[in-house]
């Protein structure tokens, strides 16, 4: 069921576009990246945070409590960063363990993102954002590892600020009357949600995504992304087994539910509404 989306949430804080020196001349800045490098320390070894930074870093999609920023900066072409996660990784514990963001971020996400880094190197595609990389890439059968790799980044950055400690609950405001037109019920689309989570075959992702105008839930294959399907993403869940197979073996629909009940951060939705 679909209904025409009504007038925008009221307007929320959008991305934005920062060079190195912005980030430095701000004080905000200056205080998440205290909290990141926290952040850094705890999770990631001091060598993958020195590979991962070497030559300098420019990408970094972050979320730190309702502050939702994306910062880039073109001044010089280095390589993408490994975004620190928004939340300590304990964080989202019983639903997500610790050892499983550890080995998911630090190891899965990490991997995506020195492999990007590495194929991009030397190449047209270097310095590019992520987003062009990935819309480069997605039609050329000969760079399929390159796309893979790009989306596979940008895919858990929206997974990892899909969630939040605490989250789940109910939708607020303008955002629970667009899923209760849409869906019939918070409860239907979670329905339709976890159906799509759960039937996806194989590795691959379920969105809530925004098209023409209307709700939809998808499912993607592997690094498959709404990014290159003229849809706006809003929510994600990691369907591929290394985002649930420590804590749930193969309870992939526990892991679901788990999801929607207790980790889905939907001010975050409300949030990519209105950009
Ligand atoms: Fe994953």
């Amino acid at each position: 069921m679909t209904v025409n989306v009504p007038k925008a949430p009221g307007k929320l804080p959008a991305p934005r576009l920062l060079g190195l020196a912005d980030r430095r001349d701000s004080v905000t800045h200056l205080t998440v990246d205290v909290q990141r490098d926290r952040r850094r320390d705890a999770f990631q070894s001091r060598r993958q945070f020195l590979a991962c930074t070497a030559g300098g870093c420019l990408y970094s999609l972050s979320a730190y409590g309702n502050d939702f920023s994306l910062s880039m900066t073109t001044r010089s072409i280095m390589a993408l960063e490994l975004p620190s996660l928004p939340y300590l990784p304990n964080a989202l514990e019983p639903y997500i363990s610790a050892r499983t963001l550890e080995f998911h971020h630090g190891k899965h996400h990490a991997t995506y993102v020195a492999n990007t880094n590495a194929l991009t190197k030397d190449t047209p595609l270097a310095g590019k954002s992520l987003e062009d990389v990935i819309k480069a890439t997605a039609d050329d059968t000969e760079k399929t590892g390159l796309f893979n790799n790009a989306a596979q980044v940008w895919n858990h950055t929206f997974f990892w600020n899909s969630m939040k400690p605490g989250g789940g609950g109910v939708p607020t405001g303008d955002l629970a009357s667009w899923i209760n037109g849409t869906f019939g019920s918070l409860e239907n689309f979670k329905e339709n949600f976890k159906k799509a989570a759960v039937t996806q075959f194989g590795s691959g992702w379920a969105w809530l995504v925004l098209e023409n105008g209307t709700l939809k839930v998808t499912q993607t294959a592997n690094a498959d992304t709404p990014l290159v399907h003229g849809q706006k993403a809003l929510l994600t869940c990691d369907v591929w087994e290394h985002a649930y197979y420590l804590d749930y073996q193969n309870r992939r629909p526990d892991f679901v539910q788990a999801f929607l009940d207790h980790l889905v951060d939907w001010d975050a939705v409300t949030r990519a509404l209105s950009t």
